[in-house]
């Protein structure tokens, strides 16, 4: 991963598009914004984060207020490595196995959180553990490794709403409110990443993401779902991910007033992949959710979305989004 210099210039990697370039110089008065307790739009692999200064806490208030997000729901702590990581939670087994295969990637682990780790009681939530992730967008590595140290950064949406996977979305959900911002172009993935807990030795999945569930179940087993048990995930509890239209999932057709969002054979007035190829499908979610939604139609429906692979997380967020205003 390269140093901060060379997130400028070249085309930076994690982008869909090229080339977007992002000067030292951004990258230096981010870090400096960040010192100060403020607030910086950053990019990631997987959609855009709103970071703060993890461990300060009137920094991370500010980014709660924001967000308007619930202080009930902690927020993942972006690290420059691995080693990083592992000085600020204990990991159990599996998950140093996975941050060996997977980081940097889009994967959050939870674990318990040092005492006295550094990472503000606020940004867990008041938890124990928390959710860290190693994140191989150069724009961010650059900026962490000018910081010297980890931010809490959630998606960069107001919450409940659409995560966002460009600039354009971040600044259509903050407006005028809207930090700094480093714009490295779309994101590449276009879907959070995946969130893996234990319980214990037993890896929980806590959300499904932009690492599929096949791939994890290699490295370390079988991944049990949370149904009640001791590992939880709060942002999971209620409706996220919502645009302002209606949703109509597993859609054939369009009816009066619908635009539909198509896939594989069906069509669509936009489609997630005509080939019918998830990755694809994964990465133009949200734009393409975004982009219907601000045309207003009373509902967009949505073509069905095979269950495996990166289809387990696009259908999960689907559902939250359809659950969000039927
Ligand atoms: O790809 C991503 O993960 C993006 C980019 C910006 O890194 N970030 C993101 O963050 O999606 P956020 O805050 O929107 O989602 C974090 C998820 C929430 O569902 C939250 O409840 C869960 O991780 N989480 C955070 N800390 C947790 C903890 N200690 N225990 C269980 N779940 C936790
Ligand atoms: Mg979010």
């Amino acid at each position: 991963m390269g140093g901060a210099h060379d997130a400028g210039g070249d085309r930076a990697a994690g982008c869909a598009e090229g080339p977007v370039s992002v000067a030292p110089a951004e990258i230096a008065h981010a870090a400096a914004l960040l010192r100060a307790g403020a607030l910086v739009v950053v990019p990631t692999e997987t959609v855009y984060g709103l970071a703060a200064d993890a461990a300060n806490p009137a920094a991370v208030a500010a980014l709660y207020a924001l967000k308007e997000r619930p202080r009930f729901n902690p927020l993942i702590a972006h690290f420059a490595d691995a080693e990083e990581v592992e000085r600020a939670l204990v990991l159990p087994t599996g998950a140093r196995r996975l941050a060996q295969r997977f980081w940097p990637g889009p994967l959050t682990l939870v674990a318990p959180h040092r005492p006295g780790a550094g990472v503000c009681a606020l940004a867990r939530a008041g938890l124990d553990t928390l959710a860290a992730r190693v994140s191989p967008h150069p724009v961010l590595q650059a900026v962490l490794r000018h910081f010297g140290g980890p931010v809490a950064a959630p998606s960069a949406n107001p919450s409940g709403r659409l995560s966002p996977t460009s600039a354009a979305h971040v600044r259509a959900g903050f407006g005028a409110r809207t930090p700094f911002l480093l714009d490295a172009g779309p994101c590449a993935l276009g879907l959070e990443s995946t969130v893996i807990g234990f319980d214990g030795e037993t890896p929980v999945l806590l959300r499904a993401g932009a690492l599929s569930r096949d791939v994890i179940e290699a490295e370390v087993g079988r991944l049990r779902t949370p149904q009640g048990g001791a590992v939880q995930s709060p942002g999971q509890l209620g409706s996220h991910y919502a645009p302002r239209a209606r949703l109509r999932l597993q859609a054939e057709a369009a009816t009066p007033g619908e635009l539909l969002l198509g896939f594989g054979p069906v069509a669509g007035e936009v489609s997630l992949s005509p080939a019918g190829d998830l990755a694809e499908a994964a990465a133009k979610l949200f734009e393409l959710l975004h982009q219907l939604d601000a045309r207003a139609p009373t509902c967009i429906a949505v073509a069905p979305i095979p269950n495996h692979g990166l289809g387990e997380a696009i259908n999960d967020r689907l559902a939250r989004a359809a659950a969000e205003r039927c």
